[in-house]
């Protein structure tokens, strides 16, 4: 039986705090390792974690202030940690086979040349990424700046990170991925990829947060495997979006639902103002059936000064020339053979570290158009990008970055951007984690 919803208070997860910092970096010890916690009620649930903990610590870093992040593996496979939408230099971008063996560690080095962003970090072990996200090795990294922080956007106690990611547990309490012990991530049964039937916010099943009449910032981030969400408000209400996964939009957007496939986050805005002391507020999902149509409760248990606002113009985001582009690529995204079964291929070829599939040259601007069967969000490592058009219809509305686009069923989706940063080796690969595991990911080297 499940749990019954909004019985368990939001967690939010720990900041991290610098274990040293001085004129160059702030420094932060990551432990991965197996820990037992009641994530259920009454129940023991092993997970294994960043620092023992579901989701792991957030990170708060700044733009242009060099994080130094030194994992250290403390659990009994090997694993490799990527910055999610970092600008990251390839050799701390968590190559899928920069391996970080049982007992070992390594630093990664995160310039963080960017803007302010939600960001998040986790596994990216090659074939079995699924299984250990789902395991819990996942956490929130937040990049702030001057920019956003000169804005009277709610702060503090009222800007909330929101992991939402789905999970299945045994009658015992231990989390069920249903792959084999000895062979890499899924198959068959899975094409799809994993989906529990737990809808976890913050590690918490269905929690409930208490929150005062005002307005709040919430990060919402979709860690699931493979699960997209549709999220409304019941009983009604508008979700102002104010941030994508690159960061700032260029003015608040007003929306009645949101959809958010894996690995894309949305900063939102959400006026409680509206709402009278003890009313209750879901977080719903449109997306999903029966206990997957819910998400959290909010319970508005007090009154309090509100000095926030939603300032009308939130940022200035360059728009990437489409004329300016020095060439386009084709990527399909497709089902096919793989291992004498089936897998996800990208351009018909499973992946192959190594095997450098686009050469962009530093500083160019390309167009990429990719295509897919089924549903598949696409993600690119170092690059953010912004969508041109949806099936050959020109994206309407102001540009915004994003380093994930759901492709979704026969779609066709040209996504531009601009190489900058670093020459190196970084992948692409398709974010439903049963996906990559099978194979959709390939390699380019920025030249
Ligand atoms: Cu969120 Cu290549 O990953
Ligand atoms: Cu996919």
């Amino acid at each position: 039986p499940l749990p019954a919803p909004f019985r368990v208070p939001l967690p939010v997860p720990v900041i991290a705090k610098p274990t040293r910092t001085d004129g160059a970096a702030d420094y932060y010890d990551l432990a991965q390792r197996a820990a037992d916690l009641e994530i259920l009620p009454g129940l023991t649930t092993r997970i294994r974690g960043y620092d023992g903990s579901f989701p792991g610590p957030t990170i708060q870093a700044r733009s242009g202030r060099r994080t130094v992040v030194r994992v250290s593996n403390g659990l009994d496979a090997p694993t490799v940690t990527h910055l999610h939408g970092g600008h990251t230099p390839p050799e701390s971008d968590g190559y899928p086979t920069d391996l970080v063996q049982p007992g070992t560690r390594r630093d990664h080095t995160f310039p963080l040349d960017q803007r302010a962003a939600t960001l998040w970090y986790h596994d990216h072990r090659m074939d079995y990424t699924g299984p250990q996200v789902w395991n819990g090795l996942a956490g929130f990294f937040l990049v702030g700046d001057a920019e956003e922080e000169a804005l009277p956007l709610p702060a503090g106690e009222r800007d909330i990170p929101l992991m939402i990611c789905d999970r299945s547990f045994a009658a015992d309490g231990s989390m069920h991925y249903p792959g084999f012990a000895d062979r890499p991530g899924v198959r068959e049964p899975y094409m799809g990829g994993v989906l529990g039937d737990v809808i976890l916010v913050n590690g918490a099943p269905w929690p409930e947060l208490r929150v005062a009449r005002a307005r709040y910032r919430l990060r919402l981030l979709n860690a699931s495997n493979a699960r997209a969400y549709e999220l409304s408000l019941s009983p009604g209400g508008t979700i102002v979006q104010i941030g994508s996964d690159g960061g700032l939009l260029t003015a608040p957007k007003p929306l009645s639902r949101l959809r958010l496939a894996p690995a894309e986050r949305a900063d939102v805005i959400v006026d409680f103002s509206a709402h009278r002391v003890g009313d209750h507020v879901e977080l719903r999902n449109l997306a999903g059936e029966g206990p997957q149509a819910r998400v959290m409760r909010f319970l508005v248990d007090r009154a309090e000064k509100d000095d926030s606002a939603i300032p009308r113009t939130l940022s200035v985001v360059e728009r990437l020339d489409p004329a300016k582009a020095r060439m386009t690529r084709d990527f399909e995204f497709t089902s096919g053979s793989l291992h004498g079964g089936t897998g996800w291929l990208i351009n018909g070829r499973p992946y192959a570290p190594g095997r450098i599939e686009a050469r962009p040259r530093l500083g160019d601007v390309e167009i990429w158009r990719l295509t897919s069967d089924v549903a598949h969000p696409v993600h690119l490592h170092l690059a953010h990008f912004q969508v041109l058009s949806v099936n050959g219809e020109r994206q309407a509305g102001p540009p915004e970055w994003k380093d994930t686009v759901e492709l979704r069923d026969a779609q066709t989706v040209e996504i531009i951007t601009r190489f900058t940063g670093y020459r190196g080796r970084y992948v692409m690969h398709c974010h439903n984690l049963e996906h990559e595991d099978m194979a959709m990911m390939a390699d380019f080297e920025v030249v």
